[in-house]
């Protein structure tokens, strides 16, 4: 069986993380986590980046060894998997024999192929980008901030033809509509390959760069970071073995926009197509966050520890609120004011105080235990019509990568419940002895009570921690499908309800 294989592009043992690293992982894990609520076998994979000369250069400057430097990055950035409660099935170091083998292999076969050439290369070279750059790099006669430092050097290197195959990729993106998510982007992609490619420099010279993996063809060499980081999409999933076609082509490779030219639209298709694997299904390219406005880098030390806020308000909060605000491909500012506005509002007003409700009282009326509906009046009716809408429109968009609409149409309903508990004020039927009163009173108890229990369901790909939560409070404990879950039944007829709980407490005063 062909899983569904999901990556996120591997973080830079170099850094440290940030919110952009927090997002791309929460925004993966919940097409990861909607794929399987849909009942596909999900395969998500993340990883670290951890060659190259800022890794090297960085371990020199402290006087520990490089691969001390990466098990640290490593720590790090699996710690915020685990807080964000990512649902990865593995994790690829490129330090990893598994990793480096593959590596190899495909370099020595677009070695045997031809595709390689030496070639001595005069230029100038950016250290902190890695790259080697021209003349048509500089800005008003000058190299950009970004480059850092910039030299001149000659030295003799190993060469992708990357060349040959521009005019093969040109037709490859236009024939294939979908290869990459949002669509504007694939213009970005044809409008640079207008311009002829030069071919990639794949290789570092030990005396410069000890930090990689050594070519298979000439071990006085390191390989190019990015001919190394890429293949991790292919090492971790056992390229070589006959398991691989159960995973490749990979279904979505998670990126952000700064990424996908030239590595994820013109390195990689090459050099898959040069090795002749097959290409990714899809592209998925997220916009980038900035903080108060200001882009942020670890070189203009505006870093917002996302660890900060996943501690202090939980992991779904953050979950919710990155998902809720970006419109995914496009780019979104990050401020605390947002963040605070959104928990109270949607997540502490909307949802937490209706589940305060349905506990209340349900307790206060029925001793607790979810009672059985008997009436169906335009209230109830409204209600219903409106779910089978809202839950039709959010999967349709879930599928869409619309998450943030989705959520927004989820919420909508929330508001909705609350209105009906409103509008059918079982505080006030309590109060009458008519018989037809008290059968008002216990159909909106357990309207009130399916209704949440529904739209948390919708919920469980952004916050799978809350959506357990509430069931478990609502009495829905057993184990079934997702699908059978969001069916519209009376399962909690019964229930006797949980004990109170805040699921998003007020944050202290002095915080
Ligand atoms: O680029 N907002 O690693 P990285 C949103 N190792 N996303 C952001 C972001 C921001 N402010 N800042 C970074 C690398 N990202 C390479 C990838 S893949 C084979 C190798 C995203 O640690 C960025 O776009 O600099 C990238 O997708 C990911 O975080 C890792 O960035
Ligand atoms: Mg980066």
């Amino acid at each position: 069986m062909k899983r569904f294989y999901i990556t996120t592009a591997i973080d830079y043992a170099n850094g440290s993380p940030h919110i952009g690293h927090a997002y791309e992982k929460v925004l993966t894990d919940v097409v990861a986590r909607f794929r399987r609520t849909m009942g596909d076998e999900v395969h998500f994979l993340t990883g670290l980046d951890e060659h190259g000369q800022k890794v090297q250069q960085s371990a020199q400057d402290r006087g520990i060894e490089p691969i001390e430097l990466c098990d640290e990055a490593a720590e790090a950035f699996k710690d915020l998997c685990k807080k964000l409660e990512i649902s990865n099935d593995d994790y690829i170091r490129t330090t990893e024999e598994r990793h480096k083998t593959v590596v190899r292999s495909l370099l020595q076969k677009i070695f045997d192929k031809g595709d390689v050439y030496q070639a001595e290369y005069k230029g100038f070279y950016s250290a902190r980008a890695e790259q080697f750059l021209q003349e048509k790099d500089k800005v008003d006669g000058e190299w950009p901030e970004i480059f850092g430092e910039v030299v001149e050097i000659t030295e003799t290197n190993y060469f992708f033809k990357l060349s040959q195959y521009q005019d093969w990729l040109i037709d490859y993106i236009k024939s294939n509509q979908e290869f990459i998510f949002p669509r504007y982007r694939a213009k970005q992609v044809l409008e640079f390959l207008k311009e002829p490619i030069n071919d990639l420099c794949i290789s570092r010279p030990k005396k410069r760069l000890e930090w990689g993996i050594p070519l298979p063809f000439d071990e006085d060499y390191v390989t190019y970071v990015w001919f190394d980081a890429l293949v991790n999409y292919i090492s971790a999933v056992g390229h070589g073995s006959d398991d691989f076609k159960s995973y490749w082509p990979v279904d979505y490779h998670v990126i952000g926009k700064d990424i996908l030219l030239p590595p994820h639209s013109v390195y990689w298709p090459i050099m898959l197509h040069a090795c002749e694997v097959e290409l990714p299904k899809h592209l998925l390219v997220h916009g980038w966050w900035t903080v108060d406005g200001k882009k942020m880098s670890k070189s203009t030390g505006e870093v917002v520890d996302p660890l900060d806020l996943v501690e202090q308000f939980g992991p779904d909060a953050f979950r919710y609120f990155v998902t809720r605000e970006m419109n995914v491909g496009q780019d979104s500012d990050f401020s605390i004011d947002l963040f605070m506005s959104r928990y109270n509002s949607d997540l502490a007003n909307d949802l937490g105080n209706l589940l305060n409700r349905v506990l209340n009282m349900t307790g206060r009326y029925c001793d607790g235990v979810i009672p059985t509906p008997s009436v169906n009046e335009d209230l109830e009716n409204d209600l219903w019509k409106l779910w089978d809408e809202t839950f039709s429109k959010a999967v349709e968009l879930y599928e869409e990568f619309q998450f943030h609409t989705g959520l927004e149409k989820t919420f909508a309903f929330i508001s909705a419940i609350n209105r009906y508990a409103e509008q059918r004020a079982p505080w006030k039927l309590a109060k009458s002895d008519e018989e037809s009163d008290k059968q008002r009173l216990n159909t909106s108890l357990f309207v009130m009570a399916e209704a949440l229990r529904l739209a948390v369901g919708l919920l469980q790909p952004v916050m799978p921690g809350i959506t357990q939560k509430v069931w478990n409070l609502l009495g829905d404990t057993e184990d079934r499908s997702w699908k059978d879950h969001m069916q519209r039944s009376e399962i909690l007829v019964g229930k006797k309800i949980g004990e109170k709980t805040i699921l998003f407490p007020k944050p202290q005063a002095d915080e």
